[in-house]
């Protein structure tokens, strides 16, 4: 007798239904016909996804859970769809000593209702050694916030300590970014102006650097949140060049440019800035791209409410991303089989969490139910993100994430969020 059974689940576009059979959190039958089950739950031939994995997440818990904490943010996963995330180091602590590594694991497995893997900041070369027996599912390097020597020392103590692991890196050439800023600012205070205080050579520089570093020191590397054409085009030659590199894109640079400033103000302002038509990498480029993270970042309303060069950048992602890829899928732009590779698949196998990210026996059952007739308009207030605010609010959807399973523990249904205790996936 197993713990559950889902029955008529449909697994892609194949229109045969499957019935799930899951013991202890694992899937362990993948039928045709139902098996004993003390709970069977009929899904009525809607389309079951594997868990979502979001390996780019800034749940400001500790230090600055005004603007969102663990809890919230967790919530606002599974409700997107999400049952796997990796949250960034820039919390107060930072997440770059040992102590506020294990910190942050305690705030974690208290409050997350979805499991979960850290980012950890760096620092110095002891603390490297002693946070990769915590296992981080990165370090990750803001480049904008480094010297290029620092940079260097940096790659050389991590391959020398934790060699294996991976660098992420926000790839921003610092000394451009200033230069830039400093120009524009005298311009006044349109939000326009941010993309050119941040212009696309300020990437590709950091591009240009990271991929030079990654192949003079042997160091696997991730791009987070790539922007422009010209970067990913780098990155592929990279690849191509077996320089070990992965690329991440977000939902917001993909479907957003930088036109969308003048309208949308510091709903829009984020890091990397919204490019324009010219450099932005729209959906003929997934193709080319390794996984989407979302870069959910939570600000206060109040905060985004400032001018443009004091509000925070940041955009929350969790709630929209699955949506605006289901509407894509209906509307034949992309395929499922792309959400899957850039969203579960692709995200486990490079930060190496195994036992996610596909459908199979032996898995965890990390389900997301998907209704894909659903249509309505993206609407903030129904976000369980503390951040209620969207640069694409009033968008039209069509597919929607309607329940979400981790490890066979409903956490989400219709918008009610369950408890649960998530899990460090490492
Ligand atoms: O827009 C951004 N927001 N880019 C970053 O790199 C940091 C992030 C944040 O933490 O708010
Ligand atoms: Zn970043
Ligand atoms: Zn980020």
């Amino acid at each position: 007798m197993l713990d559950l059974c889902l029955v008529n689940c449909k697994l892609d576009a194949d229109p045969k239904e499957v019935c799930l059979g899951i013991e202890d959190g694992i899937i362990v039958s993948i039928k045709k016909l139902a098996p004993n089950a003390d709970k069977t739950i009929d899904l009525k031939g809607k389309l079951v996804l594997p868990g979502l994995i979001d390996a780019h997440v800034h749940f400001r818990d500790p230090g600055l859970t005004f603007k969102e904490d663990f809890h919230t943010g967790s919530a606002a996963a599974a409700s997107g769809g999400f049952t796997t995330i990796l949250d960034m180091p820039n919390t107060i602590p930072p997440t770059n000593t040992p102590k506020a590594f294990r910190e942050k694991l305690k705030i974690a497995r208290k409050k997350s209702l979805v499991d979960f893997g850290l980012h950890a900041g760096v620092s110095d070369l002891s603390c490297i050694k002693e946070l990769v027996k915590l296992k981080p599912a990165s370090f990750k390097i803001f480049m904008d916030l480094m010297d290029h020597n620092t940079l260097t020392e940096a790659f050389i103590k991590i391959n020398k300590a934790a060699h294996g692991s991976i660098i992420s890196l926000h790839a921003e050439d610092g000394k451009l970014v200033r230069h830039f800023t400093e120009m524009v600012k005298k311009k006044g205070s349109d939000p326009e102006l941010y993309a050119k205080a941040r212009p696309p050579q300020a990437e590709i520089k950091a591009v240009t650097t990271g991929l030079s570093l990654a192949k003079k020191y042997n160091q696997r590397i991730h791009f987070c949140h790539v922007s422009t054409k010209e970067s990913l085009k780098l990155i592929n030659q990279g690849q191509n060049s077996s320089v070990d590199v992965t690329s991440e894109i977000t939902p917001h640079h993909l479907f957003l440019d930088s036109v969308y400033l003048k309208g949308l103000g510091n709903l829009a302002k984020t890091n990397p800035p919204l490019r324009d038509r010219k450099n932005h990498l729209d959906l003929n480029y997934l193709p080319q791209i390794n996984i989407v993270g979302t870069d959910h970042a939570p600000h206060t309303l109040d905060e985004k409410n400032m001018g443009v060069w004091d509000a925070p950048p940041g955009v929350p992602g969790l709630e929209t991303t699955l949506p605006l890829l289901l509407t894509q899928v209906n509307q034949g732009k992309i395929r499922l089989k792309d959400i899957k590779r850039l969203l579960c698949e692709n995200p486990a196998k490079i930060f190496d969490i195994h036992h996610k990210g596909f459908i199979a026996e032996g898995m965890d059952a990390d389900l997301v139910v998907v209704d894909m007739k659903n249509e309505e308009k993206i609407n903030p207030a129904t976000f369980h993100s503390k951040a209620e605010y969207s640069p694409f609010e009033g968008f039209q959807i069509k597919g929607m994430p309607i329940m979400t399973m981790v490890r066979g523990k409903t956490v989400s249904d219709h918008g009610k969020i369950f408890k649960n205790k998530g899990q460090f996936v490492y």
